[in-house]
């Protein structure tokens, strides 16, 4: 894959690479969504083409990953099929001192949840910009809602201190449909997140409520990808 010349494309391209070098053969591998992870299964179809890698099936975490995988050659199978899944490799909206995160900038966090939630080492891939001291304070908290359920859902939500906004399309008229047929609600909280694990929670116990993008106490390593110097290199959190 030829470098990147944009340094956040190079920052992700870079973070993707690294985590794909460390998926051994044999694998059950988790496919995050998001355009680093691209870059992640896009490095992991090359090391499968040039036999660098083998034998390895992915589970995606979207339609996207479920696209890309099929475009880079990687098998893939499925929850029902797997008894494990050794290494998720994900991408994030911000990550915290801790390693809690908030996902779902892509409308996929439900699926990502499961998949990343269940593999016996995740990993999180991100450009240095997603570095926060507190979560919620440089990206709203997706929520992904049952669309009958949507004006309840949001009331309650404000109740909590929360401003809920539907997420809208982009060159699609009406709200984002997610790949589980529901509706997106991003969540600003004006001092951001101060519990986590509390809100996670919270919000989840919300009838209506499929999942929220807070990841609390699941990742195992991170990845950072950071231009110094005008060189890229990766380091771990
Ligand atoms: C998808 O819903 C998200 O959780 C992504 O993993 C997250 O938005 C990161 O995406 P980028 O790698 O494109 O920044």
């Amino acid at each position: 894959m030829p470098a990147e010349t944009d340094p956040t494309k190079l920052m992700k391209q870079q973070v993707g690479k690294a985590a794909a070098d460390r998926v051994v053969s044999g694998s059950i591998v988790g496919l995050g969504t998001g355009s680093t992870a691209a870059y992640m299964i896009e490095f992991l179809g090359e090391k499968l083409k040039s036999g660098e890698l083998k034998d390895i099936k992915g589970i995606p975490t979207s339609f996207q990953g479920t696209v890309l995988a099929k475009q880079y050659g990687i098998p893939l199978t499925t929850l029902d099929e797997a008894d494990r899944i050794d290494i998720a490799i994900d991408g994030a909206d911000e990550v915290d001192p801790q390693k809690n995160l908030i996902k779902g900038g892509g409308a996929a966090h439900t699926q990502e949840k499961i998949v990343d939630c269940l593999a016996e080492t995740f990993i999180v891939v991100v450009d240095s910009s997603k570095l926060v001291d507190k979560l919620g304070t440089t990206f709203l908290l997706p929520v992904e809602v049952i669309p009958m359920a949507i004006a309840p859902v949001m009331r309650k939500i404000e109740a909590l201190g929360g401003q809920p906004t539907l997420r809208m399309g982009v060159k699609k008229a009406g709200p984002v449909v997610t790949d589980n047929g529901n509706l997106i609600v991003d969540v600003k909280f004006d001092q951001g997140i101060d519990d986590p694990a509390g809100l996670d929670t919270i919000l989840n116990n919300i009838p209506g409520v499929l999942e929220n993008g807070l990841f609390v106490g699941v990742t195992d390593t991170v990845l950072i990808g950071e231009i110094v110097d005008g060189t890229p290199i990766v380091r771990e959190l």
